[in-house]
């Protein structure tokens, strides 16, 4: 079997997408071939990132369409273009077209910066995730990966790992405590896993082999 053609979509600073890439290189992620990064904006670092590591970078940005159905009809079909095996949504922060999410079922992951249930869903992205955990006083937080599905963050979790919340931490220091301790690690992690077939889908559940 050849290597698992894994396409990234990124919207922001792309450190996420940096740490597979260093995986990847690394040889700590094996039977992966990284096809294509994708952002929906145009001036990103994590074009520049998936340039500097000679991957394909495109941008398929909302403002240049008219609506969003159209935008997400230009997405789907520059992902299709890229013939992926796994899409990674590495700070993604657009919600996933139905289409796509029916067409690649199974085959996208995300990571989110929060111990799923616990402050995830509409409205919960990036930064605001840790001003709403501080907010609530929480003494533990973490990240999570898990299969993509119709609802958000509803799919099935495949890793989570915890991270102190410390009593002088801010929004932006504990997001990078928990990108540091947690996202680095378990995303590319579970990329190696599915690629190198330890990870299966049973009754909705994931289960490590
Ligand atoms: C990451 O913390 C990721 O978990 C989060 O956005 C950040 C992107 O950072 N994703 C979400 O909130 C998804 N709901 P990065 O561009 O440096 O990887």
């Amino acid at each position: 079997m050849g290597k698992l053609r894994v396409l990234v979509l990124v919207s922001g600073g792309g450190t996420n997408l940096q740490a597979i890439i260093d995986a990847v290189e690394a040889g700590t992620v094996t039977n992966v071939s990284l096809v294509g990064v994708i952002s929906n904006n145009k001036t990103v670092k994590s074009l520049e990132r998936a340039r500097n590591a000679g991957i394909p970078a495109f941008s398929v940005s909302p403002k240049d369409y008219e609506d969003r159905a159209l935008f997400n009809e230009a997405l789907l079909a520059k992902v299709e273009e890229c013939e992926p095996d796994l899409i990674v949504l590495a700070g993604f922060l657009v919600a996933i077209p139905p289409a796509m999410v029916a067409r690649y079922s199974g085959r996208i992951i995300n990571i989110h910066p929060s111990l799923i249930p616990s402050f995830c869903g509409v409205g919960y992205y990036g930064l605001k995730v840790h001003e709403k955990a501080l907010e609530r006083g929480v003494k533990v937080t973490g990240a999570t990966v898990h299969f993509v599905t119709e609802g958000m963050d509803e799919g099935p979790i495949i890793a989570q790992k915890p991270v102190a919340v410390e009593d002088d931490d801010t929004p932006e220091i504990l997001q990078r405590r928990v990108m540091e301790q947690a996202e680095w690690i378990i995303l590319p992690r579970a990329i190696d896993d599915i690629a190198n077939g330890r990870i299966r889908l049973v009754d909705g559940k994931v289960k490590h082999i």
